[in-house]
């Protein structure tokens, strides 16, 4: 019970990491705010908290649309009383923009940095107004990226996960007089979750094995990165046992960024 009673906002917990955390943090006590754009993936993983005896509440949310973060907090309060951990987790692979730096559209960049950096803005602003409103301090836990740590491949998604990473540790520190603790994790290849589909058609499907043995092939250790991987990590940020660590970028990632 690492996290019991605790009021959590997740967004992105339709899929992949944000649901591996809505459901480890949910087994830890916490009540959750499982907010995503998808509403049937929302409303499956508040099914699968609620088959495991947690307690959770799915929203709409769009993380692009200051008024759907905000509502989400505001969720968290009408549904819970208050919020405690505002988990920003969402966001979209740099594929969307194009493999190529030079040819990447400015759509493309502006639908990136709109997700992957302005979504990871609004869930702080808002939780930081939160936290500050009912007093008493409060937790943010951000979804960065080793690609945002390291140059990996894919410029501009890096640069959008650079930015959540210095976000991260400004934030820190502007924050820490409040007893606002603000860290993210930083996950390396995770070829289980939806954020590269092998097969658009058929998401939550396992892909094939060669993709799976490209993807731990990555990582120094042999071995991909999971989302329940990532819901340790975040466990441990999300909950008091990480009560002096703030403005910490914590790698996921088998010792990729350690090389
Ligand atoms: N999969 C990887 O290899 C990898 C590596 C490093 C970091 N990450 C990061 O991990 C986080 C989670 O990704 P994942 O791998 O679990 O992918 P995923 O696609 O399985 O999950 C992402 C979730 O975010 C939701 N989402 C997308 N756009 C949204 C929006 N505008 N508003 C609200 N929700 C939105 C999706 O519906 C989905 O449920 C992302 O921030 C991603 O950048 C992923």
């Amino acid at each position: 019970m690492r996290l019991l009673d605790k009021v959590v906002v997740i967004t992105g917990a339709g899929s992949g990491v944000g649901r591996a955390c809505a459901l480890r943090f949910a087994q830890e006590g916490a009540r959750i705010v499982v907010a995503d754009v998808k509403d049937d993936w929302a409303a499956e993983t508040v099914r699968l908290i609620e088959a495991a005896g947690g307690s959770a509440t799915a929203v709409h949310c769009d993380v692009t649309v200051e008024a759907e973060v905000e509502a989400a907090v505001q969720a968290a309060v009408d549904t819970y009383g208050r919020l405690d951990v505002m988990f920003n987790n969402a966001g979209i692979t740099g594929m969307v923009a194009g493999p190529v730096f030079e040819e990447t559209t400015l759509e493309g960049w502006q639908t990136l940095t709109t997700v992957n950096f302005g979504g990871v803005f609004l869930g702080c602003k808002h939780a930081i107004r939160q936290f500050k409103a009912q007093g008493g301090g409060g937790t943010i836990v951000n979804t960065g990226s080793i690609a945002g740590m390291v140059g990996f491949g894919s410029v501009v998604y890096g640069a959008t996960k650079g930015a959540v990473n210095q976000i991260t540790k400004g934030l820190a520190v502007e924050c820490a007089p409040h007893d606002i603790r603000v860290n993210a994790i930083c996950p390396g290849t995770m070829p289980l979750t939806n954020f590269i589909m092998v097969d658009p058609a058929n998401p939550f499907s396992k892909p094939p094995d060669d993709y799976l043995d490209m993807a731990a092939g990555l990582q120094p250790n042999g071995r991909y990165v999971t989302a329940e991987d990532c819901a340790e990590a975040a466990l441990f940020l999300a909950s008091d046992e990480s009560r002096n660590i703030t403005g910490v970028l914590l790698p996921v990632d088998g010792g990729y960024v350690a090389r």
